[in-house]
């Protein structure tokens, strides 16, 4: 079938994180191009499943541990990925952020190291410090229009005593990048060197542009399958983040019992809902069709906001996206300070965006926009930044 993906689908009033929070300073026609989920509907056979499971009338406990699901998140990385996955190495948690805080408590302890790459993700700060481990930062490197790592001084890093491990952002929120595979191998081969872990967080894996590919980093490596975990989810790829269900896939005995030991049994963590797991398994059994529809519409609000840009915003970058839908936009030359910037784009232009600097330092002058949305907004968005920056 044809998506409609141009109809705009009010979120107002459902309690919706990017539309029910949007401070009164932005004013009543706020846009709101913040929180990565989708603002297009979700697939067909999504729908169906959930009006079919609501039918039944019960909504009773729900076993995650079951072969149908397993099946289905098997048969996913199979076929688009080509990536072989163990079902006995498959463990569910409500999403990939708390997955990570889960992950922290039994890899390190207190005081321990973790590498990240900034500007990054802000929870992967938040959650690291929040237990009370140290943030390594290793910066990524700007070369143009793109980014790069810095592979002597995540050698250094990894070097350090007390570094325990890396979370990897791949594909990388907010830079954009599909981490290719000479890249992810350097990493492993230095992880490999000082026999540290890596978390791999692949939650954008199926967001990539059209033509660009993911390269799980569990199928890249399965030399050193022992040390890496990766946190996947159907949530950023069929717009489900509100469903609360990722698969973290670990192949390590030793991981595995000790993630039984601090998730299920200490934190309880592992009953999934009904709805959660009736979605996933119609997402990745029969989502493909509006996976396609969606990513090539996508990928069009991109080059429109990139064509845009290019014409009206001539002292304003665009960084290449090659995977995930959020497009990282520069604009220091137009102002560089991060408080200004964000009070002319909330008060002037109408937009709430997610601002630069929370994804560190590294991000002051940046705007990063979630082009997941109806051609209008996007058009809408770019016009409205135009007008507030025509007035500096
Ligand atoms: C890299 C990355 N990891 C995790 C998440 C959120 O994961 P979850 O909602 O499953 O906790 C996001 C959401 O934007 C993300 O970009």
């Amino acid at each position: 079938m044809k998506y409609d993906f141009d109809t705009l689908v009010e979120r107002r009033g459902t309690h919706c994180c990017k539309f029910d929070t949007i401070p009164e300073e932005a004013g009543k026609n706020a846009i709101p191009v913040s929180i990565a989920d989708m603002d297009l509907p979700c697939a067909e056979p999504i729908i169906r499943a959930l009006h079919e499971r609501i039918d039944q009338r019960i909504f009773g406990y729900t076993v995650y541990e079951n072969e149908v699901c397993k099946e289905a998140v098997t048969g996913w990385y199979r076929k688009r990925f080509g990536w072989e996955i163990d079902k006995d190495d498959i463990f569910f948690s409500p999403g990939v952020v708390p997955a990570l805080a889960f992950l922290i408590q039994f890899l390190t302890k207190e005081g321990d190291g973790v590498i990240i790459q900034r500007p990054v993700y802000h929870p992967f700060t938040g959650k690291v410090e929040a237990n009370g481990r140290k943030v390594i930062n290793s910066p990524l490197v700007r070369k143009g229009s793109t980014y790069e790592m810095d592979f002597d001084d995540l050698d250094r890093k990894f070097a350090d005593e007390n570094t325990k491990g890396m979370i990897l952002c791949s594909p990388h929120n907010p830079v954009g990048r599909v981490w290719r595979e000479d890249e992810l191998r350097k990493i492993v081969d230095i992880a490999k060197k000082y026999d540290k872990w890596i978390i791999s967080d692949e939650i954008h894996a199926d967001l990539t542009r059209i033509g660009v590919t993911h390269t799980p980093l569990l199928k890249l490596a399965p030399d050193y399958s022992d040390r890496i975990i990766v946190c996947t989810a159907p949530s950023k790829t069929f717009n489900l983040a509100g469903m609360q269900f990722s698969n973290i896939i670990i192949p390590n005995k030793e991981y595995q019992k000790q993630w039984n030991e601090v998730v299920s049994n200490r934190l309880s963590v592992g009953m999934c809902s009904p709805f959660g797991l009736t979605a996933i398994i119609a997402a990745y059994t029969e989502g493909e069709e509006w996976l396609d529809q969606a990513r090539a519409y996508i990928d069009g609000n991109i080059r429109y906001i990139e064509s845009f840009v290019k014409e009206n915003l001539p002292k304003a970058a665009v960084m290449d996206c090659q995977g995930t839908y959020l497009v990282w936009l520069d604009l220091n030359e137009y102002c560089s300070d991060p408080e200004k910037l964000e009070e002319l784009m909330v008060r002037k232009a109408g937009i709430v965006f997610d601002e630069g600097y929370i994804f560190g330092p590294e991000g002051n002058g940046f705007e990063r926009i979630n082009a997941a949305t109806q051609r209008s907004t996007v058009e809408a968005c770019m016009n409205r930044m135009k007008a507030a920056l025509d007035t500096l």
